[in-house]
């Protein structure tokens, strides 16, 4: 089971989401597929968040309005970049909406639960409670100023909205009022030992995870927090006297992993009761990928709303990443300092960008997309080694050898060395994506071309054609496996390839045991072509210039 973090309805999603959440859990998911294993992968919107109020007020539509008009636009970069889910949903379905009411009904039941009056921000113009982002103000823990009422974006902290410092109504400006309300508060303070209990044996998760994890739970502990909010837009709270109040987005969009399922199974998979082989199978290995910002929600708050519920399973890893900066310096999508998904698919092949994404993929720190690096990873690496290599294999086969992979005679040490290395990378290869080291998985494909690129320069079979039969069956058998281990990385590029190798397959039918597998003597392959356009150094000169203006802009 696999998910990948909800995005906001409204926002498009940039770069630096691809790399940090969506990549990496679509190359998870196609390399389990690979490997045999039974995948769900999920996601969808999350079309709750009182931005999404905020934004629709901004924006003159109702929130629905605005929800339906970006759906369909987020859906459609994923599809084109090849992110396999199995489900892109929608919390604001009809089938989400009953989820979390099940679930708060039995928290409820269970009694972790509670009501309290408490302070509220009121705005005096707008005539409304001021919910976490209609609220900013300066961080209580920290000082960062301009931060909204509920996280503080600085330093990750997540308090009450009464505890901001210096507040303005996000909507007019105008100092808010306090008032008093009743809000549904969930008892995570007693849900922490076992959060703890529950984090303390993930000694695998990435070590910043971890430590983050544990020393949030063992320095602060947790504390009881409101999860209802006084306005309409989003599943109503279900509790004994919380009519006109919705349930907090962070206390419901985590459920929409367990909602799209749900979707999934009724809608796409005709068996309503399937999901229920994934969320209540302790067999089932939950992986959560998101970005570091996520972090609270999911190895803390997710768990903790789960092990009260009791019936589902909690997440085996949750694979956090750091950002992806942009030229040395933090995003800001407001100051257009920022590279949209949509902007990058209008000029480049899924590919290239899913290549250069998984390149400086942020797994440990922060990373930094910068032009010129891209220019010379794509042309360099990409194209200059990876496609280079298979394509002059390809070529040779069919222009020197009538398209007809050759009968080797017998195989020499040489050869057998060749075959052997190739193994051993297509292992390490394997470690590596299995344990989510996703940039030293593409390294090992990129070591295997450059073995391969050595390989074909030493045996020169333009030169040496007595043993050009053997040198070039040895080398489409390693262009064979790079197909299927580029496959959860490169899909559309896997394609091409099994395509000009004659295999009549979608690369989505491949599997593990295919590395292995040789092409016979004798098996006919198709006309090559060029797998990638090389990427213009004028262009790339363009695209920098605009981030210098931009850039002036605002200094
Ligand atoms: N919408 C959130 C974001 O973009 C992520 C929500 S993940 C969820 O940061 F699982 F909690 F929904
Ligand atoms: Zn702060």
């Amino acid at each position: 089971m696999i998910t990948a973090a909800l995005p906001y309805s409204y926002a498009p999603r940039h770069f630096g989401h691809l790399a940090g959440a969506y990549l990496p859990a679509d190359i998870y998911a196609r390399f389990h597929r690979l490997l045999g294993d039974e995948v769900l992968f999920v996601c969808g919107t999350d079309e709750n968040a009182s931005s999404i109020v905020l934004e629709a007020i901004k924006q003159n539509m109702t929130p629905k309005e605005l929800c339906d008009k970006y759906y369909p636009l987020q859906k459609e970069v994923f599809e084109k970049l090849g992110i396999s889910f199995d489900i892109f949903s929608r919390t604001s379905k009809p089938i989400h909406y009953e989820t979390v009411r099940e679930f708060y009904i039995r928290l409820w039941e269970k009694g972790y639960i509670y009501p309290k009056e408490i302070k509220q921000w009121w705005c005096p113009r707008d005539r409304m409670v001021l919910p976490d982002r209609f609220v900013k103000g300066v961080c209580p823990k920290c000082g960062a100023e301009d931060q909204y009422g509920d996280v503080c974006e600085v330093c990750g902290s997540w308090y009450e909205s009464f505890e901001i410092l210096e507040p303005k109504c996000t909507l007019c400006g105008t100092k808010p009022e306090i008032i008093k309300k009743t809000h549904y508060f969930l008892k995570l303070s007693e849900l922490s030992s076992k959060v703890l209990e529950y984090v303390k044996v993930k000694k695998y998760w990435r070590r910043a995870t971890y430590n983050k994890t544990i020393s949030w739970l063992e320095k602060e502990g947790l504390r009881d927090k409101d999860i209802t909010r006084d306005y309409e837009w989003g599943p109503p709270a279900p509790f004994p006297g919380s009519e006109n109040q919705v349930i907090y987005n962070w206390a419901e969009n985590l459920l929409g992993y367990i909602s799209a399922t749900r979707d999934w199974a009724e809608n796409v998979f005709g068996s309503p009761d399937a999901w229920k082989d994934y969320w209540m199978n302790n067999e089932t290995k939950l992986y959560c990928f998101i970005g570091k910002d996520n972090l609270f929600f999911h190895t803390i708050l997710f768990p903790a709303l789960l092990i009260a519920h009791g019936d589902y399973i909690l997440p085996y890893n949750v694979v956090v990443n750091e950002f992806v900066n942009l030229e040395g310096e933090k995003l800001s999508t407001s100051r257009g300092w920022v590279i949209w998904l949509h902007d990058l698919l209008n000029e480049y092949e899924p590919d290239i960008i899913r290549y250069y994404a998984a390149a400086i993929a942020p797994e440990t720190r922060d990373t930094d997309f910068k032009w010129q690096d891209f220019a010379e990873k794509i042309n360099g690496e990409l194209i200059g080694t990876l496609g280079n290599f298979i394509h002059r294999v390809l070529t040779f086969i069919y222009e020197k050898m009538d398209g007809v992979v050759p009968d080797p005679g017998q195989l020499d040490e040489n050869s057998k060395e060749m075959l052997e290395k190739c193994c051993s990378i297509v292992e390490r290869y394997r470690d590596h994506v299995e344990a989510c080291e996703f940039r030293d998985g593409l390294k090992e494909i990129l070591h295997l071309a450059q073995e391969g690129n050595k390989y074909l320069n030493e045996k020169s079979p333009w030169r040496n054609l007595e043993e050009a039969p053997r040198t070039m069956y040895v080398l489409i058998q390693v262009v064979h496996a790079l197909a299927v281990i580029m496959s959860p990385y490169l899909p559309f590029t896997s394609q091409k390839i099994l395509e000009y190798l004659n295999i009549d397959k979608r690369v989505e039918e491949l599997r593990w045991s295919d590395v292995e597998k040789t092409l016979l003597p004798g098996h006919r392959i198709k006309q090559p072509k060029p797998l990638f356009k090389k990427i213009d150094e004028k262009d790339i000169l363009g695209k920098i210039k605009k981030l210098e203006e931009i850039k002036k802009s605002f200094s």
